[in-house]
C-alpha cells in the first residue's frame, strides 16, 4: 500500500510514466463532497415514458458565435457528436490516425496525425484554432492536451481528466486510494513474474487487462495458475502505447452491470451534474454486444452511484470541466462497485440514440457549449444490439439486409461506415424500441442480426 496517495501524487507518478516530466501540473486539492450533490429523482423500473427533470438554473449565456470544435480521435461515437454539432452550425474539424473515419465523414475538415505524438496534435490545433478540443478516444498524448489547455484552448472535459483516464491504473488507484470508491481488489504485474505473484495475492479467477487499452483489447480472465502465461502475452499483444503493466482484478461475479451517464454542467454558468437513468449492458470478450433501458435497479442503489459518479468526476474534471462521462459499475446484491470511467460519451451510451429526446451526443454538445439542458424526456423501453464484421475485408465494406432489419417497427438502423473490417470490429448498431426491455432487446438483436457485412460495395 503506498504510504501517503494522493490525486496529485497518482499523477505526478503517471506524468513520469508518459515521460514527460517537467510538464507542471496545476496542483489540485480534493474535493471531496463538498460540491452540493442534488442527484435527481429518476424512476428506475419500466415506467414507459418518463420525463426526468433536469437541474437547470438560468445558466448564464454562452457566447452566440458558433464555435471550431476540434474531435481526437473519430469513430462512431465522434460521429454522432459532430451530426449533433452541425445541427447547431459548429464548424467541426475531426482527427484521427487514418483515413475516412466515420466523423471526418460528417465534419468540415479532418486530419491524419499520430495523436500519440505531442508535436502533431500541437501542430493541428495551432493550425485550426479551435476554442474546444473534444477528445473522443484514450490514445491521445496527453501532455499536449496540457499544453493546450494551457494556451487557452478548452479541453473537454479536461486535460487532467483525460490524463488520468488515459491509464487504467490512475484511475483505479485515485479511484480506490483516494476517493476510496468500492472496486474489486487489485494488483499491477510489469512482467510475467510479477504478474504470477499478483494473482496469487488477488486469487483465482481473476481478470487481466493492459493498463492502456480500451474495448477489452488485450483483456483475459485467468481461472487457473497455467493460464498466467497466455493472459501476460495477450495483454502486452492487445496493449496500446508502450507501458509493459497490467492490472489483476479479483473477478466479480456480478448481478448486472450498467453505464451512469453522468453529465456535468460549468459551474460558472450555473450549471449542476445530472445522471441519465442507468443502462443496462452486456459484454462479451471485454467488449459491448448489446445495452438496454430502462435498466431495473433499486433507487437506493442508483443514489450509491450517483453520489460514486459525482464524487470521481468532479474530482477528475474541476468545477469547470464540462461534458458527458459514462461511469461504469457493477452490482452485486447491495453492492454497487465502481469499475471505470469514460470522460467523454459511451459505447453503451449508443440505445440513447432511441431511448430518449436528448441523445449522449447531443447531452455532451450541449454540456461543452454551455447550452441549457432542460429536461429529457425518455421513450420508454429501447435497446441497442451491435453489428460485428466476421472478417477481414480489405476494402470498404458493403452491408446487406439492411431492408430486412428496417421491417419492424421502432428499428433504427446506423451503419459507421469505416474504410474496412476485421473480425469483430463493430460496424453498425441496431436500435430499438419494444414493448418490454425484453421486446426491445429481442427487437435489437433480431434486427442486428439481419445486417451482414460483406465485400464490395455496390454503385
Ligand atoms: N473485475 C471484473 N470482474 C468481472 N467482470 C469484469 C471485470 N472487469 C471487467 N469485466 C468485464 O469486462 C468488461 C470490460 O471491462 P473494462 O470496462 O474494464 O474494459 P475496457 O477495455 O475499458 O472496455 P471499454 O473500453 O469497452 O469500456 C466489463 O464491462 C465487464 O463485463
Ligand atoms: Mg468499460
Amino acid at each position: 500500500m503506498d504510504k501517503e496517495v494522493t490525486a496529485e501524487s497518482i499523477i505526478e507518478a503517471f506524468a513520469y510514466r508518459a515521460n514527460i516530466r517537467g510538464m507542471a501540473h496545476e496542483p489540485t486539492r480534493l474535493r471531496f463532497m463538498q460540491t452540493r450533490f442534488e442527484p435527481i429523482e429518476a424512476s428506475s423500473t419500466g415506467a414507459s415514458r418518463d420525463e426526468i427533470a433536469i437541474p437547470c438554473p438560468a445558466m448564464k449565456t454562452a457566447s452566440l458565435r458558433q464555435p471550431t470544435i476540434m474531435l481526437l480521435g473519430s469513430g462512431e461515437l465522434g460521429k454522432e457528436f459532430v451530426i449533433c454539432a452541425k445541427r447547431l452550425g459548429c464548424r467541426v474539424v475531426a482527427v484521427d490516425r487514418y483515413p475516412d473515419a466515420p466523423a471526418m465523414q460528417v465534419a468540415d475538415a479532418c486530419e491524419v496525425i499520430d495523436m500519440l505524438e505531442a508535436a502533431s496534435v500541437r501542430a493541428i490545433v495551432k493550425k485550426h484554432n479551435p476554442r474546444y478540443v473534444v477528445p473522443e478516444i484514450e490514445a491521445i498524448r496527453t501532455e499536449a492536451l496540457t499544453a493546450i489547455e494551457k494556451s487557452g484552448v478548452t479541453v473537454i472535459p479536461s486535460a487532467r481528466a483525460a490524463h488520468l483516464t488515459m491509464h487504467r491504473d490512475a484511475i483505479r488507484s485515485l479511484a480506490a486510494r483516494v476517493l476510496k470508491l468500492p472496486t474489486a481488489r487489485f494488483a499491477y504485474a510489469s512482467s510475467e513474474g510479477e504478474l504470477a505473484g499478483a494473482v496469487q495475492r488477488i486469487g483465482l479467477p481473476c481478470v487481466i487487462k493492459p493498463v492502456m487499452s480500451s474495448s477489452g483489447k488485450g483483456q483475459s480472465v485467468a481461472r487457473i495458475a497455467g493460464d498466467i502465461t497466455k493472459s501476460w502475452k495477450y495483454a502486452i499483444d492487445g496493449m496500446r502505447g508502450d507501458t509493459k503493466t497490467v492490472i489483476v482484478e479479483e473477478f466479480i461475479n456480478f448481478d448486472y452491470e450498467i453505464t451512469l451517464l453522468t453529465v456535468k454542467q460549468r459551474a460558472s454558468s450555473g450549471g449542476k451534474s445530472f445522471f441519465v437513468p442507468p443502462i443496462g449492458h452486456r459484454q462479451e470478450r471485454g467488449d459491448y454486444q448489446e445495452s438496454w433501458m430502462p435498466c431495473a435497479m433499486p433507487p437506493q442503489l442508483i443514489k450509491k452511484a450517483q453520489r460514486m459518479a459525482k464524487k470521481i468526476t468532479d474530482e477528475i474534471a474541476g468545477p469547470e470541466g464540462a461534458g458527458i462521462f459514462g461511469v461504469e459499475f457493477f452490482v452485486r446484491g447491495k453492492e454497487v462497485i465502481f469499475s471505470e470511467l469514460s470522460p467523454r460519451p459511451h459505447d453503451t451510451g449508443m440505445v440513447t440514440m432511441i431511448s430518449q429526446d436528448m441523445s449522449e451526443f447531443e447531452l455532451h454538445l450541449r454540456a461543452v457549449l454551455g447550452l441549457p439542458i432542460p429536461k429529457l424526456t425518455l421513450r420508454g423501453p429501447s435497446a441497442s444490439a451491435v453489428i460485428l464484421a466476421p472478417r477481414e475485408i480489405r476494402g470498404e465494406p458493403a452491408y446487406a439486409g439492411i431492408s430486412d432489419a428496417l421491417r419492424t417497427q421502432g428499428v433504427e438502423i446506423r451503419i459507421f461506415g469505416k474504410p474496412s473490417a476485421r473480425p469483430y470490429r463493430r460496424m453498425g448498431v441496431a436500435l430499438a424500441t419494444g414493448k418490454t426491455v425484453a421486446d426491445a432487446r429481442r427487437n435489437a438483436a433480431r434486427a442486428a442480426a439481419c445486417v451482414r457485412v460483406v465485400e464490395g460495395r455496390d454503385r
